[in-house]
C-alpha cells in the first residue's frame, strides 16, 4: 500500500423525502444561488421539492447548464451571482450541473476569465456548495473534481476545487432518467472504479474487495435496472454505487489510471458523444493494447468478476476483455467508434492534441499519443 492520506468532508443525506432537509442544512443568514440543468427537474417534482424546502431563503436561480457544462454559459452564472452578491450555491441536477456550479463556486471568488481557473487545473478560494443529485454516475456529489468544456474550442479539462459541504441523494429522484442515461451512469460508474483498479496486482486486499464490491453490485443490479427502473432499493444501490466508486474511498494507497477517461473527454469534445458511452468503447481498447502491464489485474476482475477461470494466460485476457465489453453492450451501448460513425479522421486529431500536450497518462504513464491511437484503433 503507497502512503496517502485521506479527508472527505461531504455530509451525504440518503433516502426518500430527504430533500426537505435543505431547510436546515442552508444557514437562514445566506442568499443562494439555485443552479440547475436543461428543466428536467421541472417534469419530476425536484424543483417543487427544492422551492417547497427553501421557501424561507433568499433565493436566485440560474437555468441551462447543458451536459458537458460550457465555460460559455458558467460565465454568465458567475456573472450573475456577483451581481446578486449570493454566498451559496446549490446545484440541483446531475454531474454536469454540479460540476459547472463548482467552477462557479470559484469563480465568483475570482477577478478574471474562469476559464484561467480550468487552465490551472485547480482553485482554493470558493463560495460554499451544497447539492441534490439526480443522476447517479459522475461522483461528482461527493468529490471536488468537475470537467469543463469550451465550445468555442472543443476542449474538455478536469479541475479540482472544493467538495460539496453536503449532497441529498433521494433514490425516487432517478426513476425520471432516460434508459440512455441510466445505461450511461452505470458504465460511468464501472469505469470510474476500473480506472483505481485495474492497474497493479498486491496493493491493497481492501481496497480491492470494496473495489470488486461495487463491480459485482452493478454486474447484479445491471439488468434488473433495465427491466425496472422505478425499483427503490435497485436504484438506492446504484446512487451509492456511483458515489462510493469516485469519492476517494477505494483510491487509498493503491495505484490509479485515468487514461480512459482522458481519452473518452477527447471523444466528446470533439463529437458529442455521451462520458459515460465513451468510457464503454474505450476501456475494452485499454485493456488490449495494455494487456503485459495489467495482465494480472485483468486475470483477477476475470475470475472474481466475471467467473474466468479457464484457459491460459492469453485467453483468460481475451475471455475477460470480451466479458467486459458484453457488459457495456448489455447496457444498450455500442462498443465501437464506427457505430457511431466515428473514423480515423477524429483518432489522428487525438493523436496529435495528445501530442502537442506532451501528456503521459496512466499508472505507469504509457499513455501518450501514440498509445492513445492504438487503443482507439482497436475500438475503431
Ligand atoms: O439538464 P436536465 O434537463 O436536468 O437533463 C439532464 C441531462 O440532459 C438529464 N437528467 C439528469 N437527471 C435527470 C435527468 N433527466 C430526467 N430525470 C432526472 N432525474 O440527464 C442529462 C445528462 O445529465 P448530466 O449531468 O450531463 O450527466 P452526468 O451526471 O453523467 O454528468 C456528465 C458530466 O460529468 C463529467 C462528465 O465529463 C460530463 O461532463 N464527469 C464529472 C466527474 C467528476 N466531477 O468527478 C467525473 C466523471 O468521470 C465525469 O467526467
Ligand atoms: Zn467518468
Amino acid at each position: 500500500m503507497n502512503n496517502f492520506s485521506f479527508q472527505n468532508p461531504t455530509k451525504l443525506i440518503m433516502g426518500k423525502g430527504m430533500i426537505a432537509q435543505l431547510s436546515q442544512e442552508i444557514p437562514a443568514d445566506k442568499k443562494v444561488m439555485i443552479t440547475f440543468g436543461g428543466g428536467s427537474v421541472k417534469k419530476n417534482g425536484v424543483y417543487d421539492q427544492v422551492k417547497q424546502a427553501l421557501s424561507q431563503h433568499q433565493i436566485v436561480e440560474f437555468w441551462g447548464i447543458e451536459p458537458n457544462p460550457a465555460i460559455e454559459t458558467l460565465r454568465k452564472a458567475i456573472e450573475l451571482g456577483k451581481q446578486e452578491k449570493v454566498d451559496f450555491l446549490l446545484a440541483v441536477g446531475g454531474g454536469s450541473v454540479i460540476d459547472g456550479t463548482k467552477l462557479i463556486s470559484a469563480g465568483l471568488l475570482y477577478e478574471g476569465d474562469a476559464w484561467d481557473l480550468v487552465k490551472k487545473g485547480q482553485a482554493h478560494d470558493t463560495v460554499p456548495l451544497g447539492t441534490v443529485l439526480t443522476l447517479p454516475a459522475t461522483g461528482s456529489e461527493m468529490n471536488n473534481g468537475a470537467v469543463i468544456s469550451c465550445h468555442e474550442t472543443k476542449e474538455k479539462y478536469a479541475f479540482y476545487a472544493n467538495y460539496p459541504v453536503f449532497s441529498i441523494l433521494d433514490p425516487e429522484v432517478t426513476f425520471s432518467l432516460p434508459a440512455h442515461q441510466v445505461a450511461c451512469g452505470i458504465s460511468d460508474t464501472f469505469v470510474h472504479v476500473l480506472e483505481q483498479y485495474l492497474t497493479k496486482t498486491g496493493e491493497s486486499r481492501i481496497m480491492d474487495r470494496w473495489a470488486e464490491g461495487i463491480l459485482q453490485t452493478l454486474v447484479e443490479i445491471a439488468p434488473k435496472i433495465r427491466e425496472n427502473q422505478h425499483d427503490y432499493q435497485l436504484m438506492a444501490d446504484f446512487m451509492m454505487a456511483a458515489t462510493m466508486g469516485l469519492n476517494g474511498f477505494i483510491a487509498m494507497g493503491v495505484s490509479q489510471d485515468w487514461s480512459t477517461h482522458m481519452i473518452g473527454h477527447e471523444l466528446t469534445a470533439l463529437c458529442g458523444l455521451t462520458h459515460g458511452h465513451t468510457l464503454a468503447i474505450v476501456m475494452p481498447g485499454t485493456m488490449d493494447v495494455l494487456r503485459k502491464e495489467k495482465g494480472a489485474k485483468i486475470m483477477q476482475l476475470g475470475e472474481r468478476i466475471f467467473g474466468v477461470v479457464a484457459g491460459t494466460h492469453d485467453m483468460r485476457i481475451d475471455e475477460t476483455i470480451r466479458k467486459t465489453e458484453e457488459f457495456f453492450r448489455s447496457l444498450g451501448l455500442t462498443t465501437s467508434l464506427s457505430e457511431e460513425g466515428i473514423g480515423m479522421d477524429v483518432i489522428d486529431e487525438i493523436e496529435k492534441r495528445f501530442n502537442e500536450r506532451g501528456v503521459h497518462f496512466g499508472e505507469d504513464g504509457l499513455v501518450d499519443g501514440a498509445t492513445a491511437k492504438a487503443i482507439l484503433t482497436r475500438v475503431l
